[in-house]
């Protein structure tokens, strides 16, 4: 089962992920971050540089992120090569060279997938992937329906999403229909999940994700069957959790030696 967090506010989610992410850094510099986007991780990558700031270095860390849309000129402010470089590879001084993002450029698309995942087997996966969720229940960009097997590859965005996402461009008609997104076959390969959810929208795909059944029609389910998984989210966010009072029951009274 995943260990659920609850925290008074984003911020304090952000501190406490960092935290973990910095002192890991600091016993392993070549640790390897799995990046998401989205407004939800940004707490952290705030907190990342204030960690950043206070003398970790994250200079020889590695970064892989979830998902890229496909199709967006090269350079553009919200493809997620630019939302990575900003938020995370140029404020904690990582190597570009380290920092990988799927390949959304239309030429060569047919192979972005397995040139993604040969770029993560070859380099020996991922140690901690953060995780937000989308309120069709997706992770990286796998909608409702992917396969748990799934690997990298071309996904088409359902219309939710793209009316969620329409608020970081001119339109909805500026929002790319299809990404590349890390499957979820891939996200469970990742060693240590951390999924974060702020909000009281995000409520009923947080609950849906960590208890309800494992379907592919909630692709957040397949959190269920990794065997070390942190659900770190805000009061707000933890709303429709049945089991709510026993993840606070089981945080007060964690073993001082257990970590996340
Ligand atoms: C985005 C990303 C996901 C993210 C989700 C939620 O489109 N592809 O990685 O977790 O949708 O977004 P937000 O954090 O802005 O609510």
């Amino acid at each position: 089962m995943a260990e659920v967090i609850v925290l008074d506010s984003p911020e304090d989610a952000g501190r406490f992920v960092a935290a973990h992410i910095a002192a890991q850094v600091r016993r392993e510099p070549t640790f390897t971050l799995g990046v998401a986007t989205g407004s939800t991780p940004l707490p952290v990558y705030e907190a990342l540089r204030a960690e950043s700031a206070a003398g970790t270095d994250f200079s020889r860390m590695t970064a892989f992120a979830l998902d890229e849309y496909v199709g967006l000129p090269a350079g553009h402010v919200e493809s997620y090569r630019s939302v990575v470089d900003r938020e995370v590879t140029e404020p904690l001084g990582l190597d570009a060279a380290r920092v990988h993002v799927p390949d959304g450029s239309l030429d060569g698309i047919e192979t972005a997938g397995e040139r993604y995942e040969a770029a993560l087997d070859a380099h020996g996966g991922v140690d901690l992937q953060l995780l937000g969720i989308g309120r069709t229940g997706h992770l990286g960009f796998n909608e409702p329906g992917s396969s748990f097997g799934s690997l990298t590859r071309v996904k088409t965005l359902t219309e939710r999403t793209r009316i969620d996402n329409a608020r970081f461009f001119d339109s909805l008609d500026d929002v790319p229909i299809h990404c590349v997104t890390q499957g979820l076959g891939t996200i469970l390969r990742a060693r240590h999940l951390v999924l974060l959810a702020f909000g009281a929208g995000k409520a009923e795909a947080l609950a849906a994700a960590v208890e309800g059944p494992v379907s592919a029609s909630m692709p957040g389910s397949a959190i269920q069957l990794h065997q070390r998984v942190t659900v770190v989210i805000d009061r707000e966010a933890a709303a429709s959790l049945e089991y709510r009072d026993y993840y606070r029951w089981a945080q007060d009274h964690k073993p001082q030696w257990q970590g996340i």
